[in-house]
């Protein structure tokens, strides 16, 4: 499978196309760094999410008009097999994606956050954005992880890291994160900005949100969750989603605890989230 290229003249209309919710600036309550994990309350977590995403209506409406488009136009992503749902990503605008994963993105400032609270280090790590998109997750993870800390992004859509790299990853303090990406599988050897295979134990912390739970089946997860055994560190986390689409959360927490990992916890975006975020620890 090989990630299709971009045309040079869709460039300026890809990178005028950022996502409508963020505001970077905008004022959220300090994360507690002073332990050796860090320390959120629920109440900060909340206030973060609301201050960098938009109003849950607009964006039910938006993703709503976005889905129709691209099934009227023959583009639909879901309940299609993995090589499938990244064609059709391909085939999306980068207006209709923002649109698609406005949901996703309110989602990722809700649970990302609630698994990483005291579990994450607070000292600087090394992080792996899976399917990571046009960098929505990647903003969470840059926001929450210590500074000095190095997050990659893996994604198959070139074009779509066109725009993740167009982005700013600012931290916590404002100053910004240490990001590269690599156009590519995740159901292949993962691989670094410069293609190096990243080693044997060498990563902290693996992240999916709107993937593994969507886009692929219970024989593509355990391929994933085998590359992933491999460069996590003993005791490092992993931060899977699940969903009915794809791999649900009884077959996603069977593959991994067959690998040797624990789960430490399940966290939802609201009541009403059909998917379930779970965070892994390798033994
Ligand atoms: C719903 S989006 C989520 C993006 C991002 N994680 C976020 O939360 O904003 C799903 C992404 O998974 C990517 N994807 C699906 N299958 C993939 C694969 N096998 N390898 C790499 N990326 C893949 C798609 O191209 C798409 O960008």
């Amino acid at each position: 499978m090989s990630p299709q290229q971009t045309h040079p003249a869709n460039l300026p209309r890809i990178l005028s196309t950022r996502s409508k919710y963020l505001n970077p600036k905008a004022e959220t309550l300090p994360i507690d760094r002073s332990g050796p994990r860090i320390v959120n309350t629920e109440e900060a977590i909340r206030h973060t999410a609301r201050q960098r995403t938009g109003n849950i209506f607009f964006i039910l409406l938006r993703r709503a008009f976005s889905d129709l488009m691209v099934t009227l136009q023959d583009k639909s992503f879901r309940n299609r097999p993995n090589d499938q749902a990244c064609q059709a990503y391909c085939a999306m605008d980068m207006d209709q994606f923002d649109g698609i994963n406005a949901l996703q993105n309110w989602a990722n400032w809700r649970t990302l956050p609630e698994n990483l609270n005291q579990r994450l280090p607070s000292a600087p790590v090394r992080i792996i954005d899976l399917c990571c998109g046009t960098g929505q997750s990647t903003e969470v993870l840059a926001h929450y992880a210590a500074p000095g800390s190095r997050i990659l992004g893996l994604e198959y859509n070139p074009r779509f890291l066109e725009l993740a790299r167009s982005r700013d990853y600012p931290g916590e303090n404002g100053d910004p994160a240490n990001v590269s990406f690599n156009a590519q599988s995740v159901l292949e050897t993962f691989r670094d900005e410069t293609q190096q295979r990243l080693p044997e134990s060498s990563v902290d912390l693996i992240n999916s949100c709107g993937a593994v739970g969507c886009h692929f089946d219970p024989p593509a997860t355990q391929i994933l969750a085998l590359e992933i055994t491999r460069v996590l560190k003993t005791g490092g986390l992993a931060t899977i989603d699940s969903g009915k689409a794809g791999t649900s959360t009884g077959h996603l927490e069977e593959i991994f605890k067959a690998l040797g990992f624990s789960v430490l916890h399940r966290a939802k975006s609201c009541a009403a989230d059909r998917c379930t975020q779970v965070c892994f620890q390798k033994k």
